[in-house]
């Protein structure tokens, strides 16, 4: 199979590629361009960064679980392809300036994040930097070289990129499905066939576990997914709409969301992970799937013509068993309008780029000082993302005080047993999850409990 996309503004093509391939193994092994790094070979350390440009975004993306299949018919950037007039990038005359790199080999990523990041106009660096370690420098003077470099939002290459695009001189040549209705097609007829989504969890099965993932077919041309619409009711969010927009449009809708979004992973893992992957996953530990259940949020799942929604929470059975059938996929998340009270905490060794001990959500309604109604959330506390039930109805009725929260205390455990493990030990987590409702209650009666108070 041909895989065709612009590399610093030379068409190139892969022939017979496998679209499963790594594009960081590509770059560095058939085209020599060992500027982007290998670090940790599963997105956590950013030194693959590449900026991935179609016609509607830029994208810092982590080439090393990147596959060839996405980059197909688009455009990418590597470090040796960001300078400016046979110059250097601004970002990277900063860096000399700021003495910003030591052994350097964090340095490739950190400029292709920057140049990025100046593109799409993101001027937290702490937020640009989040997936980009640097074991030798220390961020003082990488944040210090990021705030003095010239901004430049509209690189002569971009627009030549961006021209070449819209020209459609790179046809693609992979069959893969364009809309919805593709993708339900071609499920009728092959409904073995693993969806490709993001690829942040099936890139490391490649990279990691050296897994045979055929048959499969990619979604990133699906372009009837990647909406978010909002109708009198409620907000209707395609499957393929990827994290860091999703947290981009709920920094009004819902602010409490969107800061545990800004903690999901960092910006590269964002950008490439969608809603869809975080939910049909099953995983007990994904950001999304506790806030969403505390919002009450619906799922709809179609197959062939056929379309059936359910509760959110019906669609994890049990740990790596979730509500849905050979052939069919995830089409849209229903989230109700109304969630002013929706709060969402996530517990992580770090504050950036870690996955979550614990997350809780708590979508509680209080009126006249008595709990009208409740729904909590909890990911990493079982098998699967889960509500505490036995809570939720012993506020339900009472006066919505510290003395109900601490009343509530004992029947913690007949809601949760969670597990021991590398992020938390099971009485962590329990002990954390009842501080969690506590620090709700708090925030409600308006006691400042917030993490971010230290970054002010
Ligand atoms: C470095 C790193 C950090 C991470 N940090 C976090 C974090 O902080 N919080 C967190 O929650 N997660 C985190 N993750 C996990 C990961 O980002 C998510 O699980 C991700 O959302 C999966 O989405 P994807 O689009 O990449 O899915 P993919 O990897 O493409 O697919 C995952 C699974 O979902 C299936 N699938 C995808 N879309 C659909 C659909 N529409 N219908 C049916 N099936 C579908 C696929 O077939 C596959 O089985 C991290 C991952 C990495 C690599
Ligand atoms: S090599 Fe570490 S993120 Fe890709
Ligand atoms: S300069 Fe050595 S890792 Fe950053």
């Amino acid at each position: 199979m041909n895989i065709r996309f612009l590399l610093n503004g030379e068409t190139i093509t892969f022939e017979k590629a496998r679209p499963e391939e790594t594009l960081l193994d590509r770059l560095r092994e058939d085209r020599g361009l060992c500027g982007t790094k290998e670090g940790c070979n599963e997105g956590d350390c950013g030194a693959c960064t590449v900026i991935v440009i179609d016609e509607n975004s830029v994208k810092p993306l982590n080439a090393c679980i990147l596959l060839l299949g996405q980059v197909d018919g688009k455009a990418v950037r590597t470090v040796e392809g960001v300078g400016l007039g046979g110059k250097m990038h601004p970002v990277q005359e900063s860096i000399v300036e700021n003495h910003g790199s030591q052994c350097g080999f964090c340095t490739p990523g950190i400029v292709t994040s920057l140049v990025a990041a100046q593109i799409n106009d993101e001027s937290n660096h702490d937020v640009a930097l989040a997936g980009n370690l640097c074991r030798c420098t220390g961020y003082a003077s990488i944040i210090r070289a990021a705030q003095t470099a010239k901004k430049v939002t509209s690189p002569e290459w971009l627009i030549s990129d961006r021209d070449t695009l819209a020209s459609h001189a790179l046809p693609s040549s992979l069959e893969q499905p364009k809309s919805a209705d593709d993708v339900a097609a071609l499920l009728t007829k092959a409904p073995q066939t693993r969806l490709i989504a993001g690829a942040t969890d099936i890139g490391l099965w490649l990279t990691k576990g050296f897994r045979d993932i055929s048959p499969y077919a990619f979604l990133n041309q699906v372009n009837d997914l990647t909406n978010i619409e909002e109708t009198d009711v409620d907000y209707k969010i395609g499957a393929m709409v990827n994290i860091e927009d999703l947290r981009r449009w709920a920094v009004t809708v819902l602010p409490s969301y969107a800061e545990l979004l800004r903690r999901y992973a960092s910006i590269q893992i964002r950008y490439a992970a969608t809603i869809g992957g975080n939910i049909a996953n099953g995983s007990p530990i994904g950001d999304n799937p506790p806030a969403l259940i505390a919002a009450d949020a619906r799922i709809q799942l179609r197959s062939g013509e056929n379309r059936r929604i359910l509760r959110l929470e019906a669609f994890f059975i049990e740990y790596g068993k979730q509500d849905l059938k050979e052939g069919e996929f995830l089409e849209t998340i229903i989230v109700p309008k109304g969630l002013s009270n929706l709060r969402c905490y996530k517990i992580s060794k770090r504050f950036d780029q870690d996955i979550s001990a614990v997350c809780g959500c708590f979508n509680i309604l209080v009126h006249s000082g008595m709990v009208v109604s409740a729904r909590i959330a909890f990911g990493g506390m079982a098998g699967i993302p889960k509500r505490a039930t036995h809570i939720e109805g012993a506020l339900i009725g009472q006066n919505w005080s510290l003395a109900t929260i601490k009343s509530c205390q004992q029947l913690w455990d007949k809601d949760f047993a969670p597990l021991s493990d590398m992020r938390a030990s099971s009485a962590y987590r329990l002990k954390s999850a009842q501080n969690l409702l506590q620090r709700y209650y708090l925030e409600s009666t308006g006691v400042a409990c917030s993490v971010l108070e230290i970054s002010a």
